[in-house]
């Protein structure tokens, strides 16, 4: 059977990079679809929401902001075939994670509260994403074993930061087709095995999460997954010539125009629904009261976004 992401298959491979092609450039508004009720989409903004997926790998979604609660969020994933929900040390019960800053640096005046603490003795502070510090480009759950991947996630936006918090975002079969076509060797290292590890997360002797190790890029039931950090802390790659030249290009990438980066900001109302595709955040300064400060929702899922 033909296999685009098989390095063997150029065939393929040609075809499905002119056929990928031929959606770019874009901009964001090509990514927009209004929805008017979040927990019921109707058959039209289902098929829209859809033929962006299916094109881009992501979907801007425009919603009513009051209506972005848990029980919408997780009835409109429903709608889009996600069933399983990875939960993490600070998602509800349901698995919807309120992102919002809980640390500033008190020198700046900021709140000095670290929030909510595990049995493990982490704060959600000590995690990026709940500050208000710019996050480098990333996949979702790259620290998740092999086996519970992240294939998709949605990122709502109740409330906008007072300034930044902009996110950029780019295909990973974007990102896929220009490292191949600069050289397959940059694939291959890419999908070995044990090409990107990233270390246990211990906490006073307390594994807090095991270490994970696994492939950038892998293909699962034909679709093509990655799973990428680019930060220098707490990451071990394959030390191999190989590996070290395709995680140089991946970091040139983020600098190309021709991989067609989004930049984005999400105003309250906004959404973001995508196939785990590449993504990053500016640091942003946010209201003093935590009432008016930026709030997203998000939602992770261990399953794709189902297009049939
Ligand atoms: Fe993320």
């Amino acid at each position: 059977m033909d296999d685009p992401f098989d390095l063997s298959d150029d065939r393929a491979y040609s075809h499905w990079r002119t056929r990928k092609l031929r959606a770019y450039p874009a901009e964001i508004t090509d990514l927009r679809v209004p929805v008017e009720r979040l927990d019921r989409p109707t058959p039209a903004e289902h098929a829209a929401l859809k033929t962006r997926i299916a094109t881009f790998n992501m979907a801007l979604v425009e919603v009513d902001p009051d209506k972005i609660e848990t029980e919408a969020l997780l009835a409109f994933t429903q709608a889009l075939g996600l069933r399983t929900t990875d939960s993490n040390l600070f998602a509800d019960a349901s698995a919807v994670s309120r992102i919002t800053a809980t640390r500033r640096n008190p020198d700046e005046g900021g709140r000095a509260d670290a929030g909510p603490e595990t049995p493990g003795g982490a704060t959600l502070g000590d995690f990026i994403p709940y500050t208000d510090k710019p996050l480098s480009w990333h996949t979702d759950g790259y620290y998740n074993p092999p086996d519970k991947q992240v294939e998709a996630w949605c990122l709502f936006c109740r409330r906008a930061a007072r300034h930044g918090g902009e996110n950029g975002l780019i295909d990973h079969e974007m990102a896929y087709l220009r490292l191949r076509d600069e050289s397959p060797q940059h694939i291959a290292a890419l999908s070995h095995p044990q090409a990107l590890s990233i270390p246990a997360h211990v906490r006073d002797g307390r594994t807090l999460r095991a270490a994970s190790v696994g492939p950038v890029f892998s293909v699962r039931s034909g679709h093509l997954h990655m799973r990428y950090s680019a930060r220098a802390r707490h990451v071990l790659w394959r030390d191999t010539p190989d590996t070290h030249a395709a995680r140089a290009a991946l970091d040139r990438l983020f600098s190309r125009p021709d991989v067609f980066t989004f930049e984005y900001r999400l105003e309250p109302g906004e959404g973001l629904i995508a196939n785990n595709v590449l993504h990053c955040r500016s640091g942003f300064d946010d209201e003093e009261d935590p009432a008016k400060a930026r709030l997203l929702y998000r939602v992770r899922f261990l399953d794709r976004i189902v297009l049939d």
